[in-house]
């Protein structure tokens, strides 16, 4: 898979895109939303926008959809330009081949859930017949072909959502633009329907931009997950290679549950306040900070055990589930450690030794802000 990926960068050039955006620049007044943001999304991907708030996703988004104007920069969808700053191009939203989900649901509540998802087709003039049946079909593909005919204020909030959903493939858009919709959800809600989306998606097919603050919805759902910071990418990357290889300090902290401490790196090995660790880093010796995954560690690692070591007292102990959340203090410095449970809680006071990988150590050279 991941070499399929790496090919399909090499051959970029010459690939024909779903959607393909470059140097796209944003300004609000003075103030830098999207800077020299470039984009290749190809057909039938599921790309993920990943980023704190602020970082520019609703702003490229809505460039793309036509609601924004960029300030410069060029925007393709389906192999057509729809945006060129240079050329005075900007085709209005309805014309852009594009279906939207928001963060709102933004559907009628006084109408029934088929008046809401057929209006799409009305305003195209789809014929009569020919409309009813793709109303169906969608219907039954997001879960709702028993409720076509209940008013959509009687609909749940997930209904709700599902009724966006609907509206917005009916269409059958080049691209579907999906801007945290699921996030006025409660969690147990979120985690049924992101499973349902990325099966739709799947079903259909169709090329779509996904925009989450949420890092955990943003691995299960992408093929790639482009990750943003200030109006800039900072990576882009299959989820399990951004989870494992993150390039900078930034990606690192971004995802996981982290530890992040100061220390000094030199030949393969991290010396910190209270202890040093064995670590893959490469770069040059000197000030690093090191990013330890909480759930990087492994607890009462064997007797062959190749990697690290740090020994410390239990001060918090918390069954999660699944998992155990243990606070270890190691002299000066409190580690946040994630282990699967098994069957011993440990409690605190008790002396606990954790191991990790010279590869799950990893450390950036410390920039020294000028
Ligand atoms: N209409 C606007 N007017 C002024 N500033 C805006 C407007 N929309 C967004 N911004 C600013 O642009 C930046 C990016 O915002 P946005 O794209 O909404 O980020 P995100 O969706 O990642 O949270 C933020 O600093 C935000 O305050
Ligand atoms: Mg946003």
């Amino acid at each position: 898979m991941l070499q399929e990926r790496a090919t399909f960068e090499a051959a970029n050039a010459g690939e024909e895109l779903a959607v393909n955006v470059q140097g796209l620049h944003k300004k609000f007044g003075k103030a830098t939303a999207l800077e020299s943001l470039d984009l290749a999304v190809r057909k039938g991907e599921f790309l993920v926008l990943l980023g704190p708030s602020g970082c520019g996703k609703t702003t490229t988004m809505r460039s793309i959809a036509g609601l924004e104007v960029p300030t410069s920069g060029t925007i393709e969808v389906g192999g057509q330009v729809v945006f060129d700053s240079s050329k005075g191009i900007d085709r209005a939203p309805a014309d852009r081949n594009i279906g939207m989900v928001f963060q709102s649901y933004a559907i009628w509540p006084h109408r029934t859930v088929r008046e809401n998802v057929s209006f799409p087709l009305k305003m195209q003039k789809v014929p009569r017949k020919e409309a009813a049946q793709r109303v169906d079909e969608v219907l039954a593909l997001v879960g709702l072909e028993a409720q076509g005919s209940r008013s959509a204020s009687m609909l749940s909030g997930g209904q709700m959502q599902r009724v966006a959903l609907a509206r917005s493939i009916v269409m059958s858009p080049a691209v579907l633009l999906l801007d945290e919709p699921l996030s006025n959800l409660d969690a147990k809600l979120r985690e049924k329907l992101r499973v349902e989306l990325k099966q739709t998606q799947q079903r259909l097919g169709t090329t779509s931009i996904y925009v989450t603050h949420d890092q955990a919805e943003a691995l299960a759902l992408a093929d790639r997950v482009v990750l943003m910071r200030n109006g800039v990418i900072e990576q882009v990357a299959a989820p399990l290679e951004l989870y494992r290889n993150p390039k900078t300090l930034f990606a690192a902290e971004f995802l996981g549950t982290n530890n992040l401490l100061k220390g000094r790196a030199e030949n393969g090995t991290v010396l910190l306040d209270d202890f040093s660790l064995p670590t893959a880093y490469a770069g040059p010796a000197g000030d690093v900070s090191m990013c330890l995954r909480a759930e990087d560690f492994t607890e009462n690692p064997p007797e062959a055990w190749a990697g690290g070591r740090v020994t410390g007292r239990i001060e918090v102990s918390s069954l999660l589930g699944s998992q155990i959340q243990y606070s270890v203090r190691v002299g000066g410095t409190l580690l946040e450690v994630l282990v699967p449970f098994v069957e011993r809680l440990a409690a605190p006071g008790d002396t606990i030794t954790l191991g990790v990988k010279a590869q799950d150590v990893r450390c950036f050279p410390t920039v020294v802000e000028s």
